[in-house]
């Protein structure tokens, strides 16, 4: 079993802390380690095979630096001139996996969760590996706890540990969702898959073929050393962009999920960051050198220089070197439109 890790998203909703240059995968907003740090060491003890890493090409030097100081020796670093989202990069690493003839189960793993029980989440893993051996593509399902339209919702048949896979709808409208998370017949995805290399690459074949012509190409062509294969930017540029959710996930016959209950949380917003972040006994969280009176679940992020707070409740503030944030817990969504305001103002 090869772990795919994948490194490319850009993470704005955590903004100012993260952003295009620096993406939350490689901050340590959970623990000492940074998400992409933890997301190996979680399967580390899984896995018989070094990590494949997909991740965009201006991130390369933080990739691998990262992944020496937890003594993770990959088997490749694929590197994207150009996102083209997780179908392509997952293509890529599965090219990657079979280019000797082998066929081996990929774990597909996004580097921006937080599992609280790894261990729990192994023995899942493990629990899957014989249906994804049997050609089925597993995902691995969350029971939702409201109805959030970031996610993919699956709808499973009822019974086995791993369960057929009656609907995959991603994203789903707000009323949409609402309804599938009312029904209780809906899981969340996780974003994890498991599956045979050359399976993945024939539901592409099937529902996405310019998008496998491509990878093939940019793969065929690209540039190799030492540390990394760098696909080759003309052939990746002109691959359609889609998630795996969009282009696999949604389409294919064999999907299958198993539900787990392993502490998951994709840490998308700074709320859901103070969710899983260590609190003192009055709810806040604090990184950094922070100060604060007579205040009630906070978040405060900074290592710059001293914050203080007096008196707040449920308020976010996040000091870095230009830009500062203050925000209540129940609006930090709209970080994204601060951001969507910076970028037209240039
Ligand atoms: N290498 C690479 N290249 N990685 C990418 C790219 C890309 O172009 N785009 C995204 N990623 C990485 C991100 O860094 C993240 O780790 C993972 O792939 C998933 O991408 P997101 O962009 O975060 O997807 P999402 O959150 O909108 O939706 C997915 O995750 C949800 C759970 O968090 C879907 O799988 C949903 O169905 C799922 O519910
Ligand atoms: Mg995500």
């Amino acid at each position: 079993m090869i772990p795919v890790i994948l490194s490319g998203g850009s993470g704005t909703r955590l903004w100012p802390l993260s952003r295009e240059a620096y993406p939350k995968q490689f901050l340590p907003l959970a623990g000492k380690n940074t998400m992409l740090q933890a997301t190996w060491q979680r399967v580390a003890a899984l896995a018989s095979a070094a990590p494949i890493l997909v991740a965009n090409e201006d991130h390369r030097f933080m990739v691998a630096e990262q992944l020496r100081e937890v003594d993770c020796k990959p088997a490749a670093i694929l590197l994207e001139p150009v996102g083209r989202n997780t179908a392509p990069a997952i293509a890529a690493a599965a090219l990657q996996a079979t280019a000797d003839g082998e066929d081996p189960l990929l774990l597909v793993l996004p580097s921006d969760h937080v599992i609280a029980d790894a261990a729990a989440f192994r023995s899942a893993v493990s629990q899957a590996a014989t249906a994804a051996e049997a050609g089925r593509l597993v995902t691995f399902g969350i029971v939702p706890t409201g109805p959030e339209t970031g996610y993919g919702y699956i709808k499973a048949t009822a019974g086995e540990v791993v369960r057929d896979v009656e609907r995959f709808v991603e994203k789903p409208d707000a009323a949409t969702a609402e309804g599938y998370v009312a029904s209780g017949e809906y899981f969340w995805n996780s974003g994890m898959f498991l599956f045979r290399a050359s399976r993945y690459l024939a539901e592409l074949e099937r529902h996405a073929p310019a998008m496998l012509t491509a990878c093939r190409a940019a793969f065929a062509a690209a540039r190799r050393d030492e540390d990394f294969v760098r696909l080759d930017k003309a052939a990746f540029a002109a691959c359609p962009a889609d998630s795996i959710d969009y282009a696999v996930m949604e389409k294919t016959a064999d999907a299958a999920v198993l539900p787990i209950a392993v502490g998951w949380n994709d840490v998308g917003s700074w709320s859901a960051l103070w969710e899983v972040a260590e609190q003192d006994g009055n709810g806040n969280a604090h990184h950094g050198d922070v100060v604060a009176l007579d205040c009630r679940d906070t978040l405060a992020w900074g290592d710059r220089r001293l914050v203080a707070m007096i008196g707040l409740q449920d308020v976010v503030v996040v000091d870095t070197d230009d830009s500062v944030l203050v925000a209540h817990k129940d609006h930090v969504q709209d970080v994204k439109t601060v951001v969507a305001r910076l970028k037209a103002a240039g």
